[in-house]
């Protein structure tokens, strides 16, 4: 029996993915609207296949719960899927992690052996330098009566379900024996590698991930910068070409050597902060990183001045901001690059914009309060703007020049 706390992208994706395994799991999730849109068998955000997988799990191997009791109680297996957001100087802010531990340890009554497992992305050293002295401060006596790891995850948002159904490998950050062996047990029916790792390393891996793909996306948009800078040339062609060398040819990591308005959503801006804020405060102040950092911070000014060339002088010309999501098959809007540029263009006194996305403008106005108005449909944004500017890559999108000769940024490359 599993308990998955924190049932956002990863928490309900590892909770059903563990259901699909053929476990019994609690999912506890402490947002009593998200717990209740579960319950009735709805998914509280877009995940392609995850609606499916609910609605074979429910009240059958899922069970979502506020119960932490009755989860705890029945448990072997304690899974840590919340968030761990931007901290103090760019830090991982492990409040909400120190949260859940707490809980769990208010709700254990009896001997039995447990792993308690962070899968959420926590920084180099963290399972072992704070998570374990976090419990031993409480009397827990680790590995003896407890074990404690981490099970770092992959996914892509868009793609959980299946990203988490076909993983290509599983990382166990484990110190104990006896731990790694249930969290092999847990894993028998993945149909993938299982690698089991020392604590430090499993946590790396996750940043040695996150920030490659940061440094493709940086590179790429300093490269269609310094493109654009020289001048005449097709920078999505060249892109589309050099993707052609059989290098690039497998797996979808050429999404990521490409150029686009700067990466956003709720991974790797936060995680690149934060292990170039870990290695920093470990002696080691990363030069590659730090630029890589600041390449994606510049990337929305750089973007809201493509798009004001192209407006001109007159601050009352309506701009359409096609795309709020950070990536398109998504409705996530944190960090979104769209939020970033069409504050720039507030700031520099552009107001009169109309921005649409197909499934992400709900969650838009709740994250953000800028100045612009929402379009009921693409055509309707089109229809009333003098220009418009590809902020998301929706493949819907991708027909605009059949659909206007008003002039078009394209800030994802897509065209
Ligand atoms: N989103 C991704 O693509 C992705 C991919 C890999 C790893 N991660 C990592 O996984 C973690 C979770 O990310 P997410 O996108 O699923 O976050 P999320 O914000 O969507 O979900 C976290 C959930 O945890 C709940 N929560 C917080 N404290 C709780 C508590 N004490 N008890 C019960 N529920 C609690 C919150 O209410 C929220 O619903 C983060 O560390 C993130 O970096 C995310």
């Amino acid at each position: 029996m599993v308990t998955v706390v924190g049932l956002g992208f990863v928490g309900l994706t590892t909770a059903l993915g563990f259901a699909e395994y053929g476990h019994k799991v609690y999912g506890i999730e402490a947002n009593p609207e998200r717990l209740d849109t579960i319950r009735q068998g709805e998914l509280p955000f877009l995940e392609p296949g995850l609606d499916e997988a609910l609605t074979r799990h429910l009240g059958k191997n899922f069970i979502p719960t506020s119960d932490w009791e009755t989860a705890v109680a029945d448990s072997e297996y304690i899974y840590y899927c919340v968030g761990t957001p931007y901290g103090k100087d760019g830090q991982a802010d492990l409040t909400y992690l120190y949260g859940a531990i707490e809980q769990t340890l208010a709700a254990i009554h009896d001997e039995k052996y447990r792993v308690l497992v962070t899968k959420s992305t926590v920084p180099p050293s963290t399972t072992q330098s704070r998570v374990i002295p976090f419990l031993e401060e409480r009397g827990v006596k680790i590995p003896e009566q407890m074990g404690v790891a981490n099970n770092p995850e992959f996914l892509r948002e868009g793609h959980c379900w299946d990203d988490f159904m076909n993983a290509d490998r599983i990382v166990l950050g484990v110190s104990d024996p006896q731990s790694e062996e249930k969290l092999r047990a847990l894993y028998e029916n993945c149909g993938c590698p299982v690698y089991a790792v020392s604590l430090n390393t499993g946590e790396f891996i996750k940043y040695l991930s996150n920030t490659s793909l940061a440094c493709l996306i940086s590179f790429s948009n300093e490269m269609s910068v310094a493109a654009d800078a020289i001048g005449g040339i097709d920078v999505a062609e060249a892109f589309r070409i050099l993707h052609l060398d059989d290098r690039w040819q497998h797996g979808g990591i050429r999404a990521y050597f490409y150029p686009g308005c700067g990466y956003g959503g709720y991974c790797l801006p936060k995680d690149t902060n934060a292990f170039y804020a870990v290695a920093k405060s470990n002696g080691f102040d990363g030069a590659i990183l730090k630029n890589v950092i600041a390449t994606n911070d510049a990337m929305p000014e750089i973007t809201a001045k493509r798009i004001m060339e192209r407006a001109g002088e007159d601050r009352s010309v309506c701009i359409a901001i096609l795309g709020l999501s950070f990536n398109a098959g998504s409705d996530d809007v944190r960090d979104a690059p769209s939020a970033k540029i069409i504050r720039q263009l507030n700031d520099h006194g552009y107001s009169n914009i109309v921005a649409y996305d197909p499934v992400a403008i709900g969650e838009f106005q709740k994250h953000y309060q800028v100045d612009c108005r929402y379009a009921g449909s693409y055509e309707e944004a089109l229809a009333e703007a003098d220009l418009a500017a590809i902020t998301t890559a929706w493949p819907m999108f991708k027909d605009i020049k059949e659909k206007t000769d008003k002039p078009i940024v394209d800030c994802r490359y897509i065209l």
